[in-house]
């Protein structure tokens, strides 16, 4: 008998549901909805700035636009995709924002929201951010990293998003 199986798909648990202030959240790798609730005051302004920055974005070449807005230290930044004619020169939104942060000397990244061209309600997949940006959240990141991202809006309009405990993003990342 193997003890590896490769056909594994790792199982994610239902998602908890939470609503305030016209979003509707899904909330994952959280125990309960007090947790996140208690820092939830902010999430859906940080939702709204990813998209505004997502305006901003230079992708001439995917026409996949992106934007991402941070707190780190407390402060807010945004960020966005700046492509390149090379293709490899292409920075991705999050880690624009997390390097303009950082140039200006903040170190704790709390909470990043990302929001991103894919259709509204499209699988989560086409909306979280690359394993390259997440190892890079991954050096500034503070033990209860958030990462929200942009579902789009319901019929009724709301807000649709969907909360991330950093860790259930990046399980055994590396670290020196
Ligand atoms: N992109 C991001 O900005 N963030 C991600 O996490 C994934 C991908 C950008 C890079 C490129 O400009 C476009 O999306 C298509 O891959």
């Amino acid at each position: 008998m193997s003890w590896v199986n490769r056909n594994a798909v790792m199982e994610t648990p239902p998602p908890l549901l939470f609503e305030s202030s016209g979003t509707r959240w899904r909330c994952f790798g959280f125990d309960n909805v007090d947790e996140f609730a208690a820092r939830s005051g902010s999430f859906a302004d940080l939702l709204i700035r990813a998209r505004l920055a997502r305006e901003n974005a230079y992708a001439p070449y995917s026409k996949f636009r992106v934007g991402a807005a941070l707190l780190m230290d407390g402060e807010l930044f945004s960020g966005t995709n700046v492509e390149n004619a090379s293709y490899g020169g292409t920075l991705c939104a999050e880690r624009t924002a997390i390097a303009t942060a950082v140039a200006t000397g903040r170190r704790k990244l709390e909470v990043i929201a990302v929001s991103t061209d894919a259709a509204a309600g499209s699988a989560m997949d086409m909306r979280t951010p690359c394993g390259l940006c997440r190892q890079v959240m991954s050096e500034f990141a503070t033990p209860d990293l958030i990462v929200l991202l942009d579902g789009g809006n319901d019929e009724d309009g709301s807000l649709l998003g969907e909360v991330i405990r950093f860790e259930a993003l990046l399980p055994w990342r590396f670290r020196l």
